[in-house]
C-alpha cells in the first residue's frame, strides 16, 4: 500500500494511474477503522481499480472541541487494517496540508444541512462538505463510497455533487452491525460494557418500527419508539424521526422512500443509527 501525506504527491500518482486507464475509488474516513469501513473498502475494490482511503480527522466538522480532542486516532493499527483489506493508497494529510489559515468559505446546500444532525451540531455539514470537496478535488475519484449509517451525510454530499456538477458517482453502502445489532462506529470504542448493552435499544427500536410500519400511523410509531428508547436507562434521546428519505422532512403519505433516524447519548457518547422502512 502506498502512503501519501501531501496533496501534490497523491495527485501526481493518481494522474499517472488515470493515464494508464485505471479508475479510482475513494473511501473517505476519519480513521479508527472498523468493519463498516472494511466493507466500504471491499465494495470499492470490486468496483474500481485503485482504491484510496483517506484518514483525516477533520477539525471543521466538530463543533465541540472536547469531541475533537478525544476522537480516537489509532493510525498504526489503521494502517495494518488497510493493508489487510488490500487497500491501494492511504492519504493521511495534516491539518495544514488540507486547510489554509482562517478558511471560512462554505457551500449553501439548503435545508438538508439544518435538519436532524444539523440542528444538534450546527456547522457540522459545512465542515463535512468543505473537506469532502477538497478530497474530491485532490483525488478526482470516479466513485466515492459512504456508509448508510451517516444517512444524512450521504444526502448532503450527494446534494453538493449535484450542485457543483462533480463527475463522481456516489455509492451508499449498507450499515454493518455487530452480533447484538449495534451499528459499527468509531465512537463505539468510548462505550463501556454497560453502555453497549443500553445502546442496543437503538437498533431494537428501529427493527420494531420496521416490523410495525404497515400496522400503525407514523405518529403512533414515533410515539412508540420514543417511549421505548426513553424507558432504557443510561440513554438520552436526542431525536427519533420518520422522514422522507430524500428531503429528510417528516415523511408524507406520498413519500417514495421512508427512513427512520435516531440519535441518542449513551453514557458520554453520542450515537446515531437509521433504517430504511420502505
Ligand atoms: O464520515 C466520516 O467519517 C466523515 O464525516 C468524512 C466523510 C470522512 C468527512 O470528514
Amino acid at each position: 500500500m502506498k502512503i501519501f501525506t501531501t496533496r501534490q504527491k497523491l495527485h501526481e500518482y493518481l494522474a499517472e494511474m488515470r493515464l494508464n486507464g485505471k479508475t479510482t475509488g475513494l473511501v473517505p474516513t476519519m480513521g479508527a477503522l472498523h468493519n463498516g469501513h472494511i466493507s466500504l473498502l471491499a465494495t470499492a475494490k470490486r468496483q474500481t481499480d485503485v482504491v484510496v482511503c483517506s484518514i483525516f480527522v477533520n477539525p471543521t466538522q466538530f463543533n465541540d472541541a472536547n469531541d475533537l480532542e478525544k476522537y480516537p486516532r489509532p493510525i498504526e493499527s489503521d494502517i495494518e487494517k488497510l493493508k489487510n483489506a488490500d487497500c491501494d493508497v492511504l492519504f493521511n494529510p495534516t491539518v495544514d496540508e488540507m486547510y489554509g489559515p482562517n478558511e471560512t468559505w462554505h457551500l449553501d446546500i439548503g435545508p438538508l444541512e439544518h435538519l436532524l444532525e444539523g440542528r444538534t451540531r450546527p456547522g457540522h455539514y459545512q465542515g463535512v462538505t468543505q473537506v469532502v470537496a477538497k478530497l474530491f478535488n485532490i483525488i478526482e475519484p470516479d466513485m466515492a463510497f459512504f456508509g448508510q449509517k451517516d444517512y444524512q451525510q450521504v444526502l448532503v454530499i450527494s446534494r453538493m455533487v449535484e450542485l457543483l456538477k462533480l463527475p463522481v458517482k456516489m455509492v451508499m453502502c449498507p450499515i454493518v452491525r455487530d452480533e447484538g445489532g449495534l451499528a459499527m462506529s468509531s465512537r463505539n470504542v468510548h462505550l463501556s460494557a454497560d453502555d453497549r448493552q443500553h445502546a442496543l435499544v437503538l437498533s431494537k427500536t428501529l427493527n420494531m418500527v420496521k416490523e410495525q410500519y404497515q400496522h400503525h400511523t407514523l405518529a403512533e410509531l414515533k410515539e412508540l419508539a420514543t417511549a421505548f428508547i426513553n424507558s432504557e436507562p443510561g440513554v438520552i434521546l436526542d431525536y427519533f424521526e420518520i422522514a422522507d428519505g430524500v428531503t429528510l422532512l417528516p415523511a408524507q403519505p406520498d413519500s417514495t422512500k421512508v427512513v427512520a433516524l435516531v440519535a441518542a447519548r449513551v453514557g458520554n457518547t453520542r450515537l446515531i443509527d437509521n433504517m430504511i422502512l420502505g
